[in-house]
């Protein structure tokens, strides 16, 4: 029953993170602003910390994939004092067929965690494990659905970068159709004003778009003018139906990323992607290394900041029903 009295903290509101529609606009905004603070103080040192979350748990729950997305969010609890427990899915139970719920409830009863983080490759399993949990969930990827912090990490960057994001035009290109980077992103960069583009080949563009007013592209040529942020994807092929793309060199040679299609979007344009890179498929390498062009390590580098501020902002103030 502690603190019921104390006001949610800089007008954050939420329980979970789940997607990037369930969070209004003062949430977002939070999120960012001390997304920022952090991302300047990274800057300055990095050996920075604080010990805001300190005897709190974190379980990182990765039943997918992840480089840079689960060391993000471990250095970002440890920068603020939290305990980290990684679940190694691959010698886990669940290869025995163990169910997601009871993988969880397992976990929930040895770690007893203040926040779980989850990938998965399914629709819904963070919001299906928030209704199981009593602790707030992060969601790190689900399916091709969502992925908010990429989102958030991406606009803290723009906003740095750029300074701003309304009235910005950023074309994400590539594989738009099996990209949760891409969906979190169109939702989110379009609710902060900016003019979003995508630009793909048919094969490679979804059905319907997750926010109104994007615009679609068929080609680099088209689709590049003057845009402020060209965000490259790469081809999830994992998620793909053979036959989709008929050859990397094809691709590269129609829709890849050199110095002379960034040439055709706005002077100082800005190169993003969350990586991982497929360099001479969807990049070219002097692109995805030029110092004064390339967001690319910027926005590993702010991922740990917005982290910090998911985290922070879930986890420094009691929950609406403790
Ligand atoms: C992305 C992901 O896993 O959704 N990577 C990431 O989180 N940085 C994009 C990808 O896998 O291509």
């Amino acid at each position: 029953m502690m603190g019921l009295h104390l006001k949610p903290k800089d007008g954050f509101a939420q329980d979970h993170l789940i997607g990037i529609d369930h969070l209004r606009d003062a949430d977002i905004e939070a999120i960012l602003n001390l997304g920022d603070h952090y991302a300047n103080r990274i800057g300055d040192d990095h050996g920075f910390g604080s010990d805001i979350l300190r005897g709190r748990r974190i379980l990182n729950l990765f039943f997918e994939n992840s480089t840079r997305t689960r060391a993000s969010f471990e250095i970002a609890a440890k920068r603020l004092g939290a305990d980290v427990v990684n679940l190694d899915i691959g010698t886990s139970s669940v290869k025995k067929g163990e169910t997601l719920r009871d993988t969880v409830a397992t976990m929930e009863a040895i770690v007893r965690p203040d926040a779980v983080v989850i990938r998965h490759s399914e629709y819904g399993a963070p919001a299906f494990i928030a209704g199981h949990l009593d602790c707030a969930v992060i969601n790190a990827g689900d399916s091709w659905r969502e992925h908010p912090t990429q989102a958030l990490l991406d606009a803290l960057t723009i906003r740095r970068a750029k300074g701003g994001i309304a009235g910005r035009t950023v074309a994400i290109c590539g594989d738009i159709a099996h990209s949760r980077v891409a969906r979190s992103n169109m939702i989110l960069l379009t609710r902060l004003g900016a003019h979003v583009r995508v630009i793909a080949p048919d094969a490679l563009l979804p059905q319907e778009f997750p926010a109104d007013g994007v615009r679609a592209f068929a080609t680099m040529e088209d689709g590049l003018a003057g845009c402020d942020i060209v965000m490259m994807l790469r081809l999830q092929k994992e998620r793909m139906q053979a036959g989709l793309i008929t050859g990397e060199s094809d691709y590269f040679k129609h829709y890849g990323l050199t110095r002379e299609r960034l040439a055709l979007a706005a002077p100082g344009a800005l190169v993003m992607h969350p990586g991982p890179l497929n360099r001479g498929v969807e990049i070219a390498d002097d692109v995805a290394d030029d110092p004064e062009r390339s967001l690319i390590l910027t926005q590993v580098r702010n991922g740990v900041a917005a982290r910090m501020a998911v985290l922070e902002l879930l986890l420094a103030r009691p929950r609406k029903n403790s």
